[in-house]
């Protein structure tokens, strides 16, 4: 989602921001732009598409001499991608930068422009900026307090006036820090924006807005100066460098041995993590990769602990009925910590009094603050769009709470071995690039299994789908027959993962089922018995605590090397943001 970093001090503020944007392209974007302030007047420049675009068009214009700027990526939600809607937005002698969305931009548009004021662009911003004017009569702090006062939704504003060389920062249910530096000061949506400026930050509140100069940094809430906590970050320039790696995706993806020891290694003291057997019920709810990573613990929950373990979608679970029983744990998992439907999800469960229970990443995450209680899974920065080595250590964080909750001491020596054995895998990944070879050009591919080798499909296919862009399914193995088996034909790639020994049979027979009708067989299985249609990668058979771990490096690489074949943009890919900070 949309990218904010702002510098106030004695450089010019033009490289330090555009390496900010750089550094913030992971979120996902599809146009940026800056505002420099000059001595006259400020200076906009915005271009489409990518950060070098701006920067091309920086070189060629003459820019003014400044020491105060914003800078933006924009994920386009209000209005098209156009150089009128992207940030940032100046009206009357307010310039701004926005992350997030303002649900009733519609409405105080209507109202601004009975007002008068003319509107340049179709996006929501526009009118956070025309309310901030409509209300500034030289006094920045009211102007701000009274304009959002108003708004309804989300947001991260960066904000400028004319003629005061101060930088203004306010959010609500968007991400913003203040990074204090040695000859000025920043703001920024995430520390990796300004990394190679300083590592010193805060965290902004809710409501609070904070005022900064070359000097200092003052941050008010209601309207008195409060203190803010400094954070010293635990990145490193190299985190958000993709260290001599042609993508981000890949050495991430190489990282994963490394990190899962660490988690292993930092929880092997299992009696600190919470014992499930207390709850009667748990649900666990979050989007995407992280939801599936769920699919897999629920398994093991349900199978190890004998508990009822429900995984839902945090865009359905904020709106739904949820009928508690008061023994229910809810458990969030995100990478970022900052997608807005699981805070929806996870504010949910606590206004009903529902004890909360984060995995999660970025531990100054609003969705680690505000947990009862919160796992870090340690993965470091995670760059790539696509989550990697964030999604295997979400799946280890809850083995290790069923392995905790069963009190299986065995399984800590187990864990063990695990990280090499997925070294050895990494070491082999040639083999997934040939399968990337043989499949780039198709247009459709399936992945088929049962239980918990259906989770790991699901998690397979939108890892193919999303960076390559190949139209990619996941099917219970048993439910071919009732209508899908139609959509088999020759020659189309079906992926069937086969590990659960009770089960491995009846998924081999649907496996014949779809190779009787052309379709091209790969193999990923735990068990050299079974059957090689073509292709088939065995990976070394362990607990099934562990088992989904193995085939995690498997499915990510196909995913990689068939975008990497098609020559796509594998790290950003089209339309889609690494942090989802709005609904
Ligand atoms: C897919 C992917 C997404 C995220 C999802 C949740 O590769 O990365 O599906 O898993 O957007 O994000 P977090 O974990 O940050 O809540």
């Amino acid at each position: 989602m949309c990218g904010i970093v702002g510098y106030v001090g004695e450089q010019h503020p033009k490289e330090i921001l555009i390496n900010g944007l750089k550094k913030l392209e992971y979120r996902g974007y599809d146009s940026s732009g800056i505002a420099l302030v000059g001595d006259k007047d400020i200076q906009i420049i915005k271009a489409l598409g990518r950060i070098v675009n701006l920067e091309e068009k920086l070189e060629k214009s003459k820019v003014v001499d400044s020491h105060l700027g914003i800078a933006h990526t924009r994920w386009a939600t209000h209005g098209g991608v156009t150089e009128a809607n992207a940030h940032p937005h100046r009206v009357g002698k307010v310039t701004l930068v926005h992350n997030g969305i303002l649900e009733n931009a519609a409405s105080l548009k209507e109202d601004l422009i009975k007002e008068g004021v003319k509107f340049n662009s179709d996006t929501d911003t526009e009118v956070g900026a025309a309310l901030i004017n409509k209300y500034y009569d030289g006094n920045p702090l009211y102007a701000i307090k009274k304009a959002t006062s108003k708004l309804k939704g989300s947001y991260a504003f960066g904000v400028i006036f004319d003629g005061d060389p101060k930088l203004y920062a306010i959010r609500k249910d968007s991400p913003l820090i203040i990074g204090y530096g040695k000859d000025g000061n920043y703001i920024a949506s995430d520390i990796a924006a300004i990394i190679n400026y300083t590592k010193e930050y805060s965290l902004l509140d809710e409501g609070e807005i904070a005022v900064l100069d070359d000097e200092k940094i003052e941050v008010f809430s209601d309207g008195k100066m409060v203190t803010k906590k400094k954070i010293t970050a635990t990145i490193t320039a190299e985190d958000a460098d993709k260290c001599g790696y042609d993508h981000f995706m890949m050495k991430e993806i190489m990282e994963e041995p490394k990190v899962l020891a660490n988690l292993f290694e930092r929880y092997s003291d299992f009696d600190k993590l919470p014992d499930l057997s207390k709850y009667k019920e748990i649900h666990i709810v979050a989007c995407g990769s992280a939801m599936y990573a769920g699919i897999v613990g629920a398994s093991l929950i349900e199978e190890k602990c004998n508990i009822k373990c429900y995984v839902e979608c945090a865009s359905e679970y904020r709106y739904k009925k949820v009928i508690y029983d008061r023994k229910t744990l809810v458990i969030l998992i995100s990478q970022s910590g900052e997608t807005a439907d699981t805070i929806a999800a996870m504010r949910k469960a606590k206004d009903e009094g529902i004890e909360t229970l984060a995995v999660v990443n970025v531990e100054t995450s609003t969705i680690a603050r505000e947990c009862d209680n919160a796992l870090f899974i340690g993965a470091g920065v995670e760059v790539a769009v696509a989550t990697t080595k964030a999604y295997i250590l979400q799946v280890a964080m809850l083995s290790m709470l069923v392995i905790r909750t069963v009190n299986d001491k065995k399984a800590l020596k187990e864990a063990k071995k695990i990280p090499g054995l997925l070294n050895n895998i990494l070491e082999h990944k040639d083999i997934f690039e040939g399968v990337g070879r043989e499949i780039y050009k198709v247009r459709d591919a399936f992945f088929i299994g049962r239980g918990i080798d259906y989770a790991m499909c699901m998690e397979g296919s939108l890892k193919l789908k999303e960076i390559s862009y190949i139209h990619s399914d996941a099917f219970q193995a048993g439910e071919l027959k009732h209508g899908t088996i139609s959509l088999i034909e020759k020659g189309v790639p079906v992926f069937a993962i086969i590990t659960d020994e009770n089960i491995k049979d009846k998924t081999e027979s649907n496996v014949v089922e779809v190779k009787s009708r052309d379709a091209s067989i790969y193999t990923i299985t735990n068990d050299d018995t079974v059957p090689n249609h073509g292709f088939r990668y065995v990976v070394p058979k362990v607990s099934p605590y562990f088992q989904a771990l193995l085939l995690v490096p498997v499915l990510q690489l196909i995913g990689y090397y068939t975008a990497r074949y098609k020559g796509l943009d594998i790290d950003k890919p089209r339309n889609l943001a690494k942090s989802v900070t709005v609904e």
